[in-house]
């Protein structure tokens, strides 16, 4: 009897594809940091650094989705110093970024929830997915102020709007239905997600939109992280059997 296709981008039975998309926590900096006598913020320009080597890696390895966690709902919790430096190191990165984004062919998107972002950081985000939405050589999301629980909660908020005043029937509630409201709507699953720092935790990122994805947890502090080890974790990725719960040959 034929299996049903599974339903991610990036299998093909056939061969040995790469991830299609591949969504990065990057962590470290402040360990980064430490390890060097500095403040933290030294941990987070360096890993800043690091992000255009990665997305200009990506149309050569085949990867199109490039995902990256840059800020958590959880990470206000920080001092406020680091919460401040983090804002402006993100004003400058757009500043100093944007017009090298666009030439390169890079659409940029932010997931996450902008409320509680300054309104000149919104401003920046706005601009910055304007100027590159004509771009499709690489998708680069940028998760700032995401938690995968947060964004659940604001679509669930949506769904039951839509419930609410008609435009959607319960009963026809199904496994599609939720990714439509999540931020995350216009993007295909993760394929491969990577963790840099030695932790083996998931940290409130993408959590349904990961499901099925493979997981790499890499010691390597993200600041030193490189387009050599990016390169070797999506090629070892090809040689995962991705099953989806099905038993294959
Ligand atoms: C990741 O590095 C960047 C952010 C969470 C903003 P960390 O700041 O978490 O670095 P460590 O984990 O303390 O080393
Ligand atoms: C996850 O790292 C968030 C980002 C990389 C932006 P954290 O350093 O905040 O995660 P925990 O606190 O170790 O789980
Ligand atoms: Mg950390």
């Amino acid at each position: 009897m034929t299996q049903a296709a599974p339903k991610t981008q990036a299998s093909d039975p056939g061969g040995a594809p790469g991830p299609r998309h591949v969504a990065i926590i990057m962590d470290g900096n402040g360990r980064w940091a430490r390890a060097r006598g500095r403040p933290r913020l030294f941990g987070h320009h360096a890993g800043a650094k690091r992000v255009r080597e990665i997305v200009e890696a990506c149309p050569d390895l085949g990867v199109k989705y490039l995902t990256i966690f840059a800020f958590s709902t959880e990470n206000w919790k920080r001092t406020q110093t680091e919460v401040a430096g983090l804002m402006s190191l993100f004003r400058r990165y757009i500043t100093k970024e944007a017009r090298a984004l666009r030439d390169e062919g890079v659409r940029v998107r932010f997931i996450g929830d902008r409320v509680k972002l300054d309104d000149k950081l919104v401003a920046m985000m706005d601009e910055l997915e304007g100027m590159t939405a004509h771009n499709d050589r690489v998708h680069l999301t940028i998760a700032l102020n995401y938690g995968s629980r947060d964004e659940v909660s604001r679509a669930t908020q949506r769904l039951a709007q839509d419930v609410a005043d008609g435009r959607l029937d319960p009963a026809e509630v199904d496994e599609e239905t939720l990714p439509r409201y999540l931020d995350t709507r216009v993007l295909p699953d993760p394929d491969l997600v990577i963790r840099t720092s030695g932790e083996a935790r998931i940290s409130n990122f993408l959590l349904w939109q990961s499901a099925y994805a493979e997981y790499e947890f890499i010691d390597t502090l993200w600041p030193d992280f490189t387009c050599d080890i990016f390169a070797r974790l999506v090629r070892s990725y090809g040689a995962r059997d991705r099953r989806f719960g099905a038993v294959t040959a």
